[in-house]
């Protein structure tokens, strides 16, 4: 079977899940978090290499405090309950999206846990946390700029290598594969430069409902598609 190195991850559907079962929103996403975990053991024992999930979105806080409040605690007790884990699995943790708008405690266990796992080599999860694609581009544009004004690059150093070396995801190579369940079709500003060749799957069932053998399914539908990167 050939299994995509690196799959990103829209996480759609919490709150429809919690809805249709006459629970509360964040009951969806206490589901939604159990599968965070059996996915990724489930990618680790096929192979897959590395995963980022869209986590929290530069939109995202425009819902109700009580429900951010509840998301970001909810990424703390799971760096706590998953830590040992993590270590003894060799699996390397790190953010990516903005840090100066989220709870300075959250991000000062994320980035104890970016610390202990950073030697960790078997296996990477990006957690993208108040990331939108557009400004990690725009990111990436000043952080060139301000190489080429400081005389480190020159214009001339710009191409796609270097551009993208710029972004939140720099060395590590584009997914493969985009999930986004609950049967939405968009791509909502998650990694607008590196899925540009990536295969896209939407399956219907729900975020709480993705659990093991949806994700074999997944790479099933994967291993089926032809890639040719603009070639024939
Ligand atoms: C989308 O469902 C889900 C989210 C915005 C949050 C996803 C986050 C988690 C499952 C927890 C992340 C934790 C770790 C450890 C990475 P929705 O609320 O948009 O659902 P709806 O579209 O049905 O309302």
């Amino acid at each position: 079977m050939k299994i995509p190195k690196h799959i990103a991850i829209i996480m759609d559907g919490n709150g429809r899940w919690a809805k249709d079962r006459g629970l509360p929103r964040f009951e969806g996403h206490r589901e939604g978090m159990e599968r965070v975990r059996e996915v990724i053991r489930q990618a680790q024992r096929l192979g897959v290499k590395a995963i980022t999930l869209f986590a929290f979105s530069t939109e995202n806080w425009d819902r109700p405090r009580s429900e951010i409040k509840f998301l970001f605690s909810s990424l703390e007790k799971f760096i706590d309950k998953y830590l040992k884990e993590l270590q003894e699995n060799d699996i390397k943790l790190q953010m990516i999206g903005r840090r100066d708008r989220i709870d300075k405690k959250v991000i000062k266990r994320i980035e104890e846990a970016e610390r202990s796992t950073k030697e960790n080599k078997s296996f990477l999860i990006n957690v993208a946390l108040d990331y939108g694609g557009r400004w990690d581009i725009v990111e990436g544009a000043k952080k060139l700029l301000a190489n080429c004004r400081s005389g480190v690059i020159s214009e001339d150093d710009i191409d796609e290598a270097s551009f993208s070396k710029s972004l939140a995801l720099a060395d590590i190579p584009d997914p493969d594969l985009l999930i986004r369940t609950s049967g939405e079709q968009r791509i909502s500003n998650f990694l607008l430069w590196n899925l540009a060749y990536a295969e896209l799957y939407f399956p219907e069932v729900f975020w709480p409902e993705f659990n093991g053998s949806e994700l074999k399914k997944a790479i099933n539908a994967y291993g089926q598609r032809q890639r040719r990167f603009g070639g024939v």
